[in-house]
Parts: structure tokens; C-alpha cells; sequence
């Protein structure tokens, strides 16, 4: 059967990651969450003394860019991949709020952006691959064979990441992760080099009201009709 490539891009906490493995789980295909690469890069600025709340040394980020290693690794009891920087397993300590606070200040940085969207095109080069992030259908795969966009209100999106959060037993205030999610669109959507926007070929999914079984369903009906060349 033919492979195609499926880009989800959208703002923070739409739920990307949940719909792109459960297609990529369906179909057999790679799923690759392109905002944990940032998310590392971003773990390794703070261990490194580049990024705190008082510094921002944009320049050592530049020059220490070349030590960073990233890669996905899989586990048969995962449910997912988890991203390994520079040999360790970091998928759980890139979730953080803290995290999430300078993440998209990294992203920003044009250097960051060559490294990763270039090991995210190695990933794809094979297809079969369903990758989420801000940039995919625009940048990374432009000539993807499906995309879509997810979108839903700051305060949907802000209930389910605080819920996420809490599960996991960190301790977090709702105001603090509702302004964190409105900080990042802002960054996300106004940042010089790749901004998020939708492409002009993707297909909107507003999912403030949808559940998850019924935008998998229009979203696997979607890549069914583009596998068969519909
Ligand atoms: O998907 P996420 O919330 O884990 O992504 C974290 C941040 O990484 C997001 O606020 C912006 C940035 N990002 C990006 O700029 N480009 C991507 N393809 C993926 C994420």
C-alpha cells in the first residue's frame, strides 16, 4: 500500500500528539513529536547555565548547538517513543512547566530551527511517517500528502494540559498554565523564522467541542482517501 507522509501542526495542547499516534499506531507508520526535539534542546539550555529567568546567552546556545544529540528510542512496554539527549532518556523531564516556559524562546532561534528541521526531514525521507509540531506542513514537509491544523480556545486547551499536569503530580496553578499557553501562541505565531500559521492546503480541525474518537475517525477517513490517491 502506498505511504504517505502526515503533517499535524497547531497550537500548543490541541491535542496534536494524541491524534498523530493513534493514526500513526493505526497505520503502522512512524509518529515523531518534533516539539520534544525542542523541548530537549531547550532541557539542555537550562542544564548548561544558557537560559534561566535572568539570562538568555543566545550565543553559547549557538556555539554548544553542535554537542546536542538528539534521537527517538522505543521500548516494546512504551507506548510511545521517548527523546534521548545525548544518550539519556529525557521524555519525562521536558513535560515540566518550567520547560514549557522557555521552550519557545529557543525555538525562536534560527540556528535551533536549521539543526532540527533537518534531522525531522532525515526521519521522513523514508514516508510512512505522521509528524506533529508548528512548522511541519509549512516547512519540514511542504509537499505532504495530508495536513491538518488544530486549533481549540485557550482555556480548553489550558483545562486539558492542567489536567495532564496534575495527573502526573506536578503542582501547578490553572492561571499559570492558561498564561503559559496564551504566552506561546503569541511567541509561536509572531517569531520571524517559521512561525505557526496554517498552510494554505491543510484541513482546520477545531476540537474544543469534539471528542477524541470522532476527530480520530475524520482524521484516519482523511489519510484513507490520500493513501488511495483521493
Ligand atoms: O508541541 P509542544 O507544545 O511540545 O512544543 C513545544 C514548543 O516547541 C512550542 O511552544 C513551539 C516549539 N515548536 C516549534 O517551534 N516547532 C515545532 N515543529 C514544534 C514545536
Amino acid at each position: 500500500m502506498k505511504k504517505i507522509t502526515i503533517a499535524i501542526d497547531g497550537y500548543s495542547s490541541t491535542g496534536k500528539s494524541t491524534v498523530a499516534k493513534q493514526l500513526a499506531d493505526y497505520l503502522g507508520y512512524i509518529y515523531v513529536d518534533s516539539g520534544a526535539m525542542y523541548r530537549a534542546v531547550t532541557l539542555f539550555a537550562m542544564q548548561n547555565g544558557i537560559i534561566s529567568k535572568e539570562n538568555f546567552d543566545f550565543e553559547k546556545l549557538k556555539k554548544l548547538l553542535p554537542s546536542i544529540q538528539l534521537e527517538f528510542k522505543k521500548k516494546p512496554d512504551w507506548s510511545k517513543a521517548h527523546i534521548f539527549l545525548n544518550g539519556k532518556d529525557v521524555e519525562n523531564d521536558i513535560r515540566n512547566l518550567e520547560v514549557s516556559e522557555f521552550v519557545s524562546p529557543i525555538a525562536t532561534i534560527p540556528e535551533v530551527r536549521t539543526k532540527l528541521v533537518a534531522q525531522q526531514q532525515e526521519m521522513g525521507l523514508l514516508k510512512g511517517v505522521v509528524m506533529d509540531g508548528r512548522d511541519i506542513g509549512t516547512v519540514v514537509f511542504p509537499n505532504a500528502e495530508l495536513k491538518i491544523f488544530m486549533n481549540a480556545s485557550a482555556e480548553k486547551r489550558a483545562e486539558r494540559r492542567y489536567k495532564e499536569l496534575t495527573d502526573r503530580g506536578d503542582s501547578v496553578k490553572f492561571k499559570d498554565v492558561l498564561r503559559n499557553i496564551e504566552e506561546r501562541d503569541n511567541i509561536d505565531t509572531t517569531r520571524k523564522d517559521s512561525p505557526l500559521k496554517k498552510a494554505s492546503d491543510a484541513i482546520e480541525i477545531d476540537n474544543s467541542d469534539i471528542n477524541i474518537e470522532d476527530q480520530f475517525h475524520t482524521v484516519l477517513q482523511l489519510a484513507k482517501d490520500r493513501i488511495a490517491g483521493r
